[in-house]
């Protein structure tokens, strides 16, 4: 017999109530209504509408270029294809200039893309940012760990948190934006000692992405784990369409995996 929680629409309180049970759950990046039915029929939890679209969709080297515009107009299309799921959207590059600034940006998301959270790249130093979100009743998640609209400070997308201080700034990190009202956070490739550290140490659930199996959710952007996305394959990402042979199917295998945690594997994760 079908749960009634397996109908009901997916929410921060939710996912919540699942890390608190001790369940895991899968997100995938969606730009458009056709993936975004897809992913929620095969299981998909969250759909992430992530400003990695300004490359995978609009051919960009990195996500810098991609607009509010941008992002409206692909959440909205998402939107119409969703029907239970939780739809995350990127706050695009300086859209948190300042706090008002991701405030108005973050409420255009909502209500012109129907966004239900908002995630932004950033530790503690977003904290005051993420409180007047969270205080306007906005359901924030914070980006630690690898921030890819810093590719150009950082030279490239290296792990993160690879040394005990920059371990240290993110688990400091980390709780300061949970004080501020983060409902969830994401950490991206981070040793997974480091990811599992933090998930176990903070209330809201955490998803990771080459951040090993230890998080309570776990996202891929979806073009990488069909295996279709031109270039080199970061270590992270498996190729569930190699091994499944369909889309649907593929989608499946994924979910399935991520809640059972054998996705990711060790040879997906850093130490
Ligand atoms: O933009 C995006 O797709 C993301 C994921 C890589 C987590 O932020």
């Amino acid at each position: 017999m079908s749960d009634e929680r397996d109908s009901a629409p997916v929410t921060v309180a939710s996912l919540r109530e699942l890390k608190a049970r001790g369940g895991r759950f899968a997100c995938l990046t969606a730009y458009d209504a056709t993936f975004a039915a897809l992913e929620e029929q095969a299981g998909v939890e969250v759909l992430l509408v992530g400003d990695s679209l300004g490359m995978v969709i609009q051919g960009r080297e990195t996500t810098l270029p991609v607009t509010v515009e941008d992002m409206i107009y692909h959440c909205a299309c998402v939107a119409r294809g969703r029907r239970r799921a939780l739809i995350m959207a990127d706050l695009p590059f300086m859209s948190d200039l300042t706090p008002q600034r991701a405030l108005e940006d973050g409420a255009r998301l909502m209500k012109e893309g129907g966004a239900h959270v908002i995630k932004i790249e950033g530790g503690g130093e977003m904290a005051e940012t993420v409180s007047l979100l969270s205080r306007r009743g906005i359901p924030v998640c914070a980006h630690l760990g690898l921030q890819p609209q810093s590719v150009h400070k950082l030279g490239g997308y290296p792990v993160q948190g690879r040394d005990p201080e920059a371990a240290r700034r993110i688990v400091e990190g980390a709780r300061r934006l949970c004080e501020a009202g983060a409902d969830l956070l994401l950490l991206e490739c981070v040793p997974a000692a480091l990811a599992r550290e933090v998930s176990t140490n903070v209330p809201v659930p955490v998803i990771g992405i080459g951040a090993g199996p230890d998080c309570d959710g776990q996202v891929l952007v979806v073009y990488d784990m069909l295996g279709i996305t031109p270039g080199r394959r970061p270590r992270f990402v498996k190729d569930f369409l190699a091994q499944e042979g369909s889309i649907p199917a593929a989608l499946s295998a994924y979910v399935r995996e991520v809640k059972a945690g054998s996705f990711p594997g060790p040879e997906h994760g850093f130490r």
